[in-house]
């Protein structure tokens, strides 16, 4: 157990103390959000028009289904505080399981309100019904994962500062194409990360430590309605998922896989504390994440191929020395480690990937 500053007479451990605690004013959480590296969570903008011109009457009636499902809101009223949320003991909080939980929260809060200022907008700029009812019916789960999770944070004495975000935070363009792939993978793998924690503390309750996993199940079933969404509007036009384009399918994948088998190896306390092992976890979401995907990409990645774990190790180690360097102001290591990452992309980027037909109807129910 931690003590409180006050209580501690040795001025180091004072010290490493503060230095630690100061993760977690909300200024740090915000400046936390705030950042905008290779693997931190960004905000997106796109050609808003080119987006409204979609045409869903290929899919109408996938469409329509969906359209449904998220009208008759099933999550609504889901994401507060009840009986189930047991009680937190920040102060009793080991600080380094603090310090990478809080890390994973903030991050996972602005991962989710990135999604919702990109569907706001798009449901402001849009004049297509189809489009604009869809993105304003995601945008609103979104900010209700954003909030639940600023709540949670909240108890910790922490918040993320979200109006200062949408306005200051650096937004990345990307064309709608991009924004496809990268959105519809980021809901498949966000529904698979969700559920796979879940299961695994529902079989193993002892570890639970907070009770906002708790509230993963139905979580996942919003982020899993997204992804379809996306795949229905990929399926509108057949062009995306083939020819050059299954290569910026390939390099999204690849990308989004490898992001986060890094990111989540940056929290080994984190993962301790929960009973997961970061490389079983990556793997069992490579896996699900997979087989959703298999609807609308023609191809899979070879995830177990020797190389692909080999690179995600080599990766992982080029970006802990990256980090290192930075922090010690050595410039040659830092390019040396920015190349062998780059090298160990290249070499996870080059696998043959799997291919297979897609289906002719994309809707799926989830699985896991
Ligand atoms: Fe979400
Ligand atoms: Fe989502």
């Amino acid at each position: 157990m931690n003590k409180h500053t006050s209580e501690i007479t040795d001025a180091e451990e004072s010290l490493r103390v503060q230095q630690e605690m100061s993760q977690f004013d909300s200024d740090d959480a915000t400046a936390l959000a705030m950042q905008n590296t290779l693997l931190t969570p960004r905000f997106y903008t796109t050609d808003f028009d080119e987006m409204d011109r979609i045409d869903v009457t290929p899919v109408r009636a996938d469409w329509d289904d969906l359209i449904n499902d998220m009208v008759s809101d099933p999550n609504k009223g889901h994401f507060k505080k009840n009986a189930d949320w047991d009680h937190v003991d920040w102060d009793g909080m080991e600080p380094m399981l603090k310090k990478e939980f809080i890390d994973f929260l903030v991050s996972s809060c602005t991962a989710e309100f990135s999604g919702c200022v990109l569907y706001k907008e798009m449901k402001r700029r849009g004049n297509n019904d189809d489009i604009t009812q869809l993105f304003q019916l995601m945008a609103r789960d979104e900010a209700r994962h954003a909030g639940f999770i600023n709540d949670a944070l909240r108890e910790a004495g922490v918040s993320v500062n979200l109006g200062f975000l949408t306005q200051k935070k650096k937004y990345t363009y990307f064309r709608p194409k991009f924004i496809y792939y990268a959105t519809y993978l980021s809901e498949k793998i966000g529904y698979a990360r969700y559920i796979t924690i879940f299961r695994h503390l529902e079989a193993n309750p002892e570890f639970r430590f907070h009770p906002i996993f708790k509230w993963f199940e139905e979580w996942c079933g919003d982020e899993y309605r997204h992804g379809e969404a996306f795949a229905l509007l990929m399926k509108t036009d057949p062009k995306l998922t083939k020819g050059f384009n299954v290569f910026w399918i390939k390099f999204f994948l690849t990308a989004v896989f490898a992001t986060m088998y890094v990111r989540d190896h940056q929290r080994p306390v984190f993962h301790k504390a929960l009973g997961v092992d970061p490389d079983w976890y990556a793997h069992e979401v490579y896996i699900k994440t997979s087989e959703m995907t298999k609807q609308i990409f023609p191809i899979t990645l070879d995830i177990e191929n020797p190389r692909w774990q080999r690179g995600l190790e080599k990766l992982q180690k080029a970006n802990l020395d990256l980090a290192d360097a930075v922090e010690k102001g050595q410039v040659l290591r830092k390019l040396g480690a920015q190349a062998r990452a780059g090298m160990a992309f290249v070499s996870l980027f080059t696998i043959p990937a799997l291919k297979h037909e897609c289906p002719a109807s994309v809707r799926m129910a989830p699985a896991y």
